[in-house]
């Protein structure tokens, strides 16, 4: 982070001394650096006498203090981070022109996890998927990523997205969350059959990362990486952590610290022991995806699904180190914003309505988060190797505001351009179509992967766990109709984990999902075809 500042000019530089300036070097000013005698004094008509508005001092303290608080981020609030560089072991340069996969190339980097659903406060040690966000300062611009640490997600269409939170929210009237009330979650879950893959995920061993340390990252959304001759391939990203995989069990999780995962991170970097990852990519063709769809209907805009590592090899490219813990932990992680529409010439977003909706969402909440010169801060001000210019000016907080420069395209004071390396224009034609409004299908084929996960990667004792884990969690929930349909849908993935948690919840459920309407997602399983449509 402090390594190259300089060439972002003064500004930067600024922050970074008054990062490492210690108190003992410092004078006590008032906020316009003239110095005050001493903090506590207030002024006052006498002793006993009613305060002055002269006092600037106490005033605009306590107005300070007043605005202290910005909103925390709607969902990832609680979250840790550090600072660290990425380096390409293995080019890519054949798939890629970013900057940052050529031969020899590093970059700094900052990385921020986080739990999900929960509030700036919540236990580190909840239930629930981690955030997993990158920001890789290359030469060439900012490029975040802003992953999780499971491969794929609870659904597939955009506009689910905020229902699906709430369920994970505080309920308007009762105000409690699902760790008390679970009703919501599963009544989401349960007519939303596709999320059934990060179900698993969630309630089973991975559920409960034993910190950041220990845990994978994965982009979920397929990305595009272009090359010199324009030709581009999908890729999957993958950030497999070198400290390998630790988990907490729900019992244990009781006795952790709340901020369990950010004492791990914090003292493994402050001792010595710096965490890393090794960054792999799945690729894959245009004509590969189509095939893919035609035969095994896994659909590469889908992440509810993941692509088969046997048929889509990993291919290692670089790795990623955190050796340097924040100054500041509000100026430096919690003003930090990741954006997956930050990305470098080289890589591109694919068609994936999600992703495609999280281009807009994110760059939109950062504005009203943090303000609509956030990309200013230090911390979020790219480290190019040329010197950047736009004509976005002024706003609140405009502190870098581009000096005299003309705030138009001017013809007297030109700037510069450079080519486009590659036509960046070529679309899937196989995947473009007429307009529609799509809402997606549920099909056997999502019941695969999780199938596999019970079948063949789960051992006895994680069974065990994951029966527990959720029939635990849906003894909060209030409806047996909601119970009786999620495990239908368990039953889809395997009469296994069906009967056993029918044992363990005491509520029989649907046989499967064939006589099923679900508010969320068609029923392509139906076998009566008026239960087809979502209601
Ligand atoms: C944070 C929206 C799906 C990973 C956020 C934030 C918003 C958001 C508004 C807060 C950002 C901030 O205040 O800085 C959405 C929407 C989604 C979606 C609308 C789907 C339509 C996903 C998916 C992933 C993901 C699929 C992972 C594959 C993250 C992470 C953060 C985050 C890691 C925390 C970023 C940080 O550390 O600052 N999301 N999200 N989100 N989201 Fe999403």
């Amino acid at each position: 982070f402090a390594a190259d500042a300089q060439r972002n000019g003064d500004l930067h530089r600024d922050y970074i001394d008054d990062r490492n300036a210690k108190s003992q070097d410092t004078l006590y000013t008032m906020s316009n650096g003239a110095p005050y005698p001493h903090p506590y004094e207030a002024q006052r008509v006498g002793e006993n006498g009613p305060l002055l508005l002269q006092d600037f001092h106490l005033i605009d303290l306590l107005s300070h203090f007043d605005r202290e608080r910005i909103p925390e981020r709607v969902v990832h609030a609680k979250g840790s981070g550090a600072h660290g560089y990425y380096k390409t072991t293995d080019p890519i340069d054949d798939l890629s022109i970013a900057d940052l996969f050529q031969a020899g190339k590093q970059c700094p980097i900052t990385i921020r996890f986080s739990t999900v659903g929960g509030e700036s406060g919540s236990h580190d040690c909840a239930r629930d998927p981690r955030g997993f966000s990158i920001k890789f300062r290359t030469e060439e611009g900012n490029w975040d990523m802003v992953a999780n640490n499971t491969p794929v997600f609870f659904l597939r269409d955009p506009a689910k997205f905020p229902h699906f939170i709430h369920t994970q929210k505080r309920d308007p009237a009762t105000n409690l969350t699902h760790a008390d009330d679970s009703t919501a979650f599963w009544d989401y879950l349960s007519q939303n059959p596709e999320s059934i893959h990060q179900v698993m995920v969630l309630m089973g061993d991975r559920g409960i990362p034993d910190g950041y340390r220990f845990m994978n990252g994965y982009a979920g959304h397929t990305l595009k990486l272009v090359n010199k001759a324009g030709e581009w391939v999908y890729a999957q990203f993958h950030f497999k952590s070198k400290q390998g995989i630790k988990f907490i069990t729900q019992a244990d999780s009781a006795s952790k610290s709340p901020d369990h995962s950010q004492k791990d991170l914090y003292f493994a970097i402050e001792n010595g022991e710096y965490p890393g990852w090794d960054v792999s990519i799945q690729t894959m063709k245009p004509k590969e995806a189509e095939e893919l769809w035609e035969k095994q209907k896994i659909n590469v805009f889908d992440l509810t699904h993941v692509w088969p590592q046997g048929q889509f090899p990993l291919r290692k490219v670089g790795e990623l180190f955190l050796n340097e813990n924040v100054k500041n932990y509000f100026a430096e992680i919690e003003q930090v914003t990741f954006n997956p529409a930050h990305m470098v010439p080289g890589i591109e977003p694919s068609a994936d309505p999600v992703l495609q909706s999280r281009l807009f969402s994110y760059p939109e909440t950062h504005r009203h988060r943090v303000g609509a010169n956030y990309m200013q801060l230090p911390v979020n001000a790219p480290k190019v190797a040329y010197r950047m210019a736009n004509f976005q000016r002024n706003g609140n907080m405009a502190f870098y505001n581009q000096g005299p420069r003309p705030n138009y395209l001017s013809s007297i004071e030109p700037i510069s351009f450079r080519e486009r390396a590659v036509d960046l224009d070529k679309t899937h034609g196989h995947f473009i179509g007429e307009a529609v409004t799509f809402l997606s299908e549920i099909r056997p084929e999502d019941f695969n992967a999780p199938r596999a996960l019970w079948e063949k990667v789960f051992d006895d004792g994680a069974k065990e766990r994951f029966i527990g884990n959720v029939s635990g969690h849906m003894a909060n929930c209030s409806d047996k109709e909601i119970i009786k349909r999620q495990i239908g849908i368990f039953r889809e993935v395997s009469e296994d984990i069906a009967s056993r948690l029918e044992k363990a919840t005491g509520v029989e459920g649907y046989p499967g999902i064939a006589g099923l309407r679900f508010n969320g997602t068609h029923n392509g399983m139906a076998k009566d075809k008026s239960l087809r449509n979502a209601n």
